[in-house]
């Protein structure tokens, strides 16, 4: 099943619950929420008090991607606020399999991420603990990049080696997901896809996750 999750970095801020519920009104099922320290990526977002009042604002999951620095510090605060699913970067974390295992025991589902340099055999030893891998198709820290498309081997290289290896990881693509963009990687088995300026960043949320959905979902029949 494809779900959009429209990040909120892209939103007004002053207007989030709104905002999210507009984009919800259009398909949207899962409400990216991008964390960020300032060190692993240099940009400086929110943190768990977001988190907490969003859950009072949405019922939909809060996937919370986590940008930071030693993130064990914060996944339990973040679970406890309301998170649903948590991801980490493989770059990011000395004890990779410590940390998606603290991430389920507060009860969230766990995600690795890797970024555009990355690559997917970085992730053989994790990837039959983690509920779903994110691909980044830009360098974290900003919204409204360029899509890199070196990442659309690397979802195909993933949905592959699901099927050998008989696992049952989702495929998550973020950074630079618009309509332009959309079709190859949902062609390549990508399943949740983040967008935030393509969402948020013009227009009407409504409709512009509308348009997104409806064209991913074209292109899942044309998948290989
Ligand atoms: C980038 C963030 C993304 C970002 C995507 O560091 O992880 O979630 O908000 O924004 P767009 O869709 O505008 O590329
Ligand atoms: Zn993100």
């Amino acid at each position: 099943m494809i779900e959009l999750a429209p990040s909120i970095l892209a939103a007004d801020f002053a207007r989030l619950a709104e905002q999210v519920r507009d984009a919800a009104e259009g398909g949207a099922t899962v409400v990216h929420v991008d964390i960020m320290d300032g060190h692993f990526v240099p940009n400086l977002t929110v943190g768990p008090p977001l988190v907490r009042s969003l859950r009072k604002a949405t019922n939909l999951p809060l996937d919370c991607h986590l940008m930071i620095e030693n993130p064990d510090q914060f996944i339990p605060e973040l679970a406890e606020a309301g998170a649903d699913w948590i991801s980490v970067h493989q770059e990011a974390c000395r004890h990779l399999n410590r940390t998606l295992h603290l991430i389920k025991s507060g009860g969230c589902l766990a995600g690795v991420v890797i970024n555009p340099a990355t690559p997917v055999a970085t992730l053989t030893e994790v990837l039959d603990i983690v509920d779903y891998v994110l691909v980044m198709s830009v360098n974290p820290g900003f919204g409204a990049q360029e899509f890199i498309p070196g990442a659309v081997h690397k979802i195909r290289s993933l949905a592959d080696l699901r099927s050998q290896r008989r696992l049952h990881y989702r495929l998550e693509v973020d950074g630079g997901i618009s309509l332009d963009t959309v079709t190859e990687v949902v062609r390549a088995g990508a399943e949740i896809l983040v967008a935030g300026n393509a969402v948020f960043g013009h227009g009407d949320p409504k409709s512009n996750a509308q348009k997104l959905l409806k064209a991913a979902s074209e292109a899942t029949l044309q998948r290989v």
